[in-house]
């Protein structure tokens, strides 16, 4: 876990077959509400399939970009946790041609991946709630990143994303997906170029409190180990 940075970089070398089966055999033991398993992987080959899903991702990838160099978080939830909009003219954004940047790894990965979610299987226990859901991915997120963790216990590395779920209709096509199902992640793996060691991350007292939101801080020192 502290070494599972995100690696958008990789080595022209293929990875075998097997280890792909072996990344799923590990990665199926992930919980799931009610022990669905509503999870579906593709494993994208096909060259044409690949460049589909690139061109895809960087619709959602210059919404993304707009978002930020307007000094927005793209696609958060403002202070009531409900969903606003954006702060940018999204169709603009859309049609503005930018550096293809982080989805680059997308069509140069040996491996590629896309998570699907059957919906059917979610309990979204926040469905009624005026905030944007938070429980809808909980029963598939944990499957993927242990999809991740299975490949840096192989070697492998690399990124969950999801720039190409902006472009919904384009993205259920390409996969033939039924209105059942979701891409829940795209995910780029291979041997990485670099692999980061030292992982920025917030330490347990910025984010752990006792009893309640607002309570003091968990500032134990015992059983830390430093970065
Ligand atoms: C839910 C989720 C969505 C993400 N989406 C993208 C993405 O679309 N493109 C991308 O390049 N990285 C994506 N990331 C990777 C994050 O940028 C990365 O986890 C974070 O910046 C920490 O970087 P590090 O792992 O290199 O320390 C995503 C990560 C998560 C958990």
């Amino acid at each position: 876990m502290r070494t599972l940075g995100s690696v958008r970089e990789f080595e022209n070398r293929p990875v075998p077959r097997e280890i792909i089966s072996r990344i799923f055999e590990h990665a199926r033991f992930a919980g799931s509400g009610g022990n669905r398993q509503g999870w579906h992987a593709v494993v994208v080959e096909s060259p044409e399939a690949r460049s589909a899903l690139t061109r895809i991702s960087s619709i959602g990838y210059r919404e993304y970009m707009a978002q930020t160099m307007a000094g927005a978080v793209p696609f958060a939830a403002g202070d009531d946790g409900a969903w606003h909009g954006s702060i940018v003219d999204l169709e603009a954004a859309r049609s503005t041609d930018s550096p293809i940047g982080l989805v680059a790894s997308i069509e140069s990965a040996p491996v590629l991946l896309v998570i699907v979610a059957d919906l059917r299987t979610l309990a979204v226990t926040d469905i009624d709630s005026d905030h944007i859901s938070i429980i809808g991915g909980a029963s598939i997120y944990p499957f993927v990143h242990n999809v991740l963790l299975a490949a840096r216990n192989e070697g492998l590395a690399g990124v969950l994303t999801t720039f190409a779920c902006r472009a919904e209709p384009e993205l259920r096509e390409l996969l033939a997906l039924p209105a059942s199902h979701a891409v829940a992640a795209v995910i780029p793996l291979g041997y990485p170029v670099h692999q980061a060691t030292k992982l920025k991350r917030k330490s347990i007292s910025e984010f752990v409190t006792i009893d309640r939101f607002d309570g003091s801080p968990w500032d134990t020192e015992a059983g830390l180990i430093p970065d």
